[in-house]
């Protein structure tokens, strides 16, 4: 076999790839931006993977979560702050249900390239190259906007730089505080309609904090307090523009795709000859895989021996993504498969994916209720076969859309044109993305306490 270089996927099998008209302005574009400053520091890559081993090892959580897709146009400090927020809220309730760490991971800061199930869209008799994220072309429905421009990357790399230069000021600079984030959950609780079912457990946090306040130890004197680690991931797609990100690290001596700390490969480009796993295998980032209804699970192995040869804990994440409907008849042999073989791995679930439907209006959505079913699905297989639900894969956003349906707000088919903002899939907005933590909070405190692993109260 030959050796792997951050350029070797291009003699692989490839899909889901935009074709540039100009390729000479491309390759200057690519040269450009791997000349730019890395976005991540590999050091922080390592903490991730190390979080994330604990996780594969069932001491703590992992919640990863943005929107489908970010835009240029949608590109604003408060949508960054209000997501950010959203997931520290949702960790806040998930971290006292579970008793134990949860690992935050942003699909953001360079979540733009789309892998779309077909290369054309028809409107009204019109057929044009499909919308595949801001990165490359633009949503507009004219033949102009759909050719793929090679220099969206250098914005997209600028819009990345700042999100990231943001979220680590809210991360580190205060904004985190615990305290703070346990008021906005109580604001949460007293303003959504049907908050008041989530007080108790919001009180229970609140006398934990104020017994912890009681014992000098407070947000003043405590770092782990006052800020929160914070990391980004997005999908691994568009592989020019992840090489040119891709350094070798002078610590380690070991390359890593300095694009975001976390990347994974999505479930239509996971091929095990093809392009996206060959690119992936060779950087040292914690990395994950989709896992949708189409595993074969010899095949599984196959993926997990190319991208964790060594079965490191915390270096590979697999997130099954089936539909509420599909989990039972899927999930089982693919965790009997993998745990036969010795394999770890964390897992996660994203009830996102395989539970988009279209409402009337043509509109596409998700059912609030099929989302939790989903997750509470696959939490009970796991428990039935012995292993940890490990995690959750989000899409959401802080803003107030109304772009999937039900949840306390219950949201209808109708209300959906609203405030449906989204640039690709459906997202849960803020009160839904902060009762679903409520309404999983549960589900973990129970599974970990199957497992043993939570200290009697
Ligand atoms: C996504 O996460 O936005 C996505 C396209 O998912 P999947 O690869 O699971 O379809
Ligand atoms: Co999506």
């Amino acid at each position: 076999m030959s050796e792997w270089r951050p350029d070797s996927w291009r003699s692989m099998p490839i899909v889901q790839v935009p074709s540039y008209p100009d390729e000479k302005e491309l390759k200057v574009v690519e040269e450009e931006l791997s000349s730019y400053p890395p976005l991540v520091f590999a050091g922080e890559a390592r903490n991730l993977k190390a979080q994330l081993a604990d996780v594969a090892e069932g001491r703590a959580f992992l919640l990863q979560g943005g929107d489908c897709a970010e835009s240029f146009a949608e590109f604003h400090p408060n949508n960054i702050r209000d997501t950010f927020r959203v997931l520290l809220q949702m960790a806040v309730v998930l971290t006292f249900a579970a008793s134990c760490p949860v690992v935050k991971v942003g699909r953001l800061a360079g979540q733009f390239a789309k892998p779309r199930s077909s290369d054309t869209e028809t409107k009204d008799g019109v057929e044009l190259p499909s919308y595949r994220g801001d990165i490359i072309n633009g949503i507009g429905f004219d033949a102009d906007a759909r050719v793929p421009d090679p220099r969206r990357m250098l914005r997209a790399y600028s819009q990345a730089a700042a999100t990231l230069n943001l979220l680590r000021a809210f991360a580190q600079g205060g904004y985190a505080n615990l305290l703070s984030v346990h008021k906005w959950n109580l604001d949460f609780v007293t303003q959504s309609g049907a908050g008041e079912r989530y007080r108790e457990l919001a009180d229970r946090i609140g006398e934990a904090l104020s017994f912890m306040e009681a014992c000098g130890i407070n947000p003043a004197d405590v770092r782990q307090l006052q800020g929160t680690d914070f990391y980004t991931s997005h999908e691994a797609l568009l592989l020019g523009y992840e090489q040119a990100l891709t350094r070798v690290d002078s610590t380690s001596g070991d390359w890593y795709d300095t694009s975001a700390h976390m990347l994974w490969v999505g479930d239509r480009t996971r091929q095990t000859d093809g392009a996206h796993l060959e690119f992936l295998k060779g950087v040292a980032n914690p990395i994950a895989s989709k896992v949708g209804p189409t595993t074969d699970p010899d095949d599984l192995i196959r993926l997990i021996d190319i991208l964790n040869p060594a079965n490191e804990p915390g270096r590979l994440t697999l997130i099954t993504r089936f539909g509420a409907d599909k989990v039972e008849s899927y999930l089982p042999a693919i965790l009997r498969k993998v745990q036969e073989e010795g394999r770890h791995v964390v897992w996660s679930c994203d009830p996102m994916h395989g539970n988009t439907l279209s409402a009337t209006g043509g509109l596409k959505t998700r059912p609030f209720e099929r989302i939790l079913q989903e997750v509470k699905r696959v939490f009970a297989v796991h428990k039935a076969e012995g292993t940890y639900a490990g995690g959750i894969h989000l899409e959401l956003t802080g803003q107030n859309v109304t772009e999937c349906t039900g949840g306390a707000a219950a949201i209808t088919e109708d209300g959906l044109s609203s405030r449906y903002h989204t640039h690709c899939d459906p997202r849960l907005n803020a009160n839904q993305a902060i009762e679903l933590a409520f309404l999983i909070a549960e589900a973990l405190k129970e599974e970990r306490e199957a497992l043993g692993t939570t200290v009697a109260a």
